[in-house]
């Protein structure tokens, strides 16, 4: 089983951070985009934003302006679901919400054609149940990109229990082929990364919740000492406490409550309190502009 061809019309539905980038490097690879949001104006949005960020790289010498203009010529934002029609590959990152992804994919069934493949973009929730809403579940697998998406190497192929192998093969080929390093895996809470990294986070809280030590401390020994590029703090300020906290919960109950991924209470009260991280200006840290203590 070979790559898509980059002749073949990707679909990105929800054009939110994950969206975006992933519409960005299907983008790169050569492959006609569709992107599309319920938020009216974001697909649109998202495609002016591809572009800025393409011009930095212009402006850095990463990129030629040929480059940019051939990658943004490729990005079309879309009205509706019924104009991914074209599509040979969809993939989803919208809410994380099994229903809603279930809802998407029983309407998608209906508009794509019978061999299009269908990707979500899950961190957390269940392969399996969100192909067990469609009527091809086989034709259903995980495609977990990180953020962001166009600088993260890693790309997890996650298989249900009813996806098929060629799909799985094309999805691996396809992400190699879009310079990516793709990892397979089935679809159990967390798949391979969100799960080892719970401990990461969890020990780190628990540390702080002891007064062991405070968070840069912590921080810093797993930077200086551990070789982790972030400590789990920085990471988690960076990757959002809304998000984080929602996997770790996800996790823990998918596992019928298992205490190695009990949730904090620290960090649910950083929810609480709208304290999300780098993308509210606080969170373990203070990012607003000209904090004494900004991430390194
Ligand atoms: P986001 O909130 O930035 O973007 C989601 C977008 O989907 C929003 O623009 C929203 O308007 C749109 N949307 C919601 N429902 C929709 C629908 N029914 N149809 C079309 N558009 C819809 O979220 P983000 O962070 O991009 O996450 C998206 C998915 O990717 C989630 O499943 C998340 O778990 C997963 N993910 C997130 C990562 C992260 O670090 N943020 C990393 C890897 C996966």
């Amino acid at each position: 089983m070979a790559a898509l061809d980059p002749s073949v019309t990707v679909a990105v539905v929800g054009a939110g951070a994950m969206g975006q980038g992933i519409a960005q490097v299907a983008a790169q690879a050569g492959h006609p985009v569709l992107l599309v949001d319920t938020r009216p104006g974001a697909a649109q949005a998202a495609v002016e934003s591809i572009a800025r960020a393409l011009t930095a790289l212009v402006e850095k010498g990463k990129r030629t302006a040929a480059e940019r203009d051939a990658t943004v010529d490729r990005l079309r934002a879309v009205k509706g679901l019924p104009d991914l029609a074209p599509a040979g590959l969809v993939v989803e990152a919208i809410v994380e919400d099994l229903d809603v992804k279930r809802r998407l994919f029983a309407e998608l069934e209906g508009i794509v054609g019978r061999d299009a493949i269908l990707a979500t973009n899950t961190s957390s929730l269940s392969v399996t149940a969100i192909g067990a809403g469609v009527q091809r579940p086989e034709r259903l697998a995980g495609l977990h990109f990180f953020n962001p998406a166009p600088l993260m190497a890693l790309v997890e192929i996650v298989s249900g229990l009813a996806t098929d192998s060629g799909v799985l093969d094309t999805l691996f080929d396809t992400a190699k082929a879009w310079g990516k390093s793709p990892v397979r895996c089935r679809s159990t809470p967390g798949f391979i990364v969100n799960r080892v990294a719970r401990p990461f986070y969890a020990e780190g809280l628990r540390l702080v919740q002891e007064q062991a030590a405070d968070p840069a401390t912590i921080d810093a020994v797993a930077r200086e000492a551990g070789g982790f590029r972030m400590g789990p703090f920085e990471l988690m300020d960076l990757i959002g406490h809304d998000v984080n906290f929602a996997v770790t919960r996800s996790v823990h109950a998918a596992y019928f409550g298992d205490p190695r991924f009990q949730p904090s209470l620290i960090q649910q009260e950083l929810v609480e309190a709208g304290r999300l991280g780098r993308k509210t200006g606080r969170g373990f840290y203070d990012h607003s502009p000209g904090a004494a203590n900004p991430m390194p």
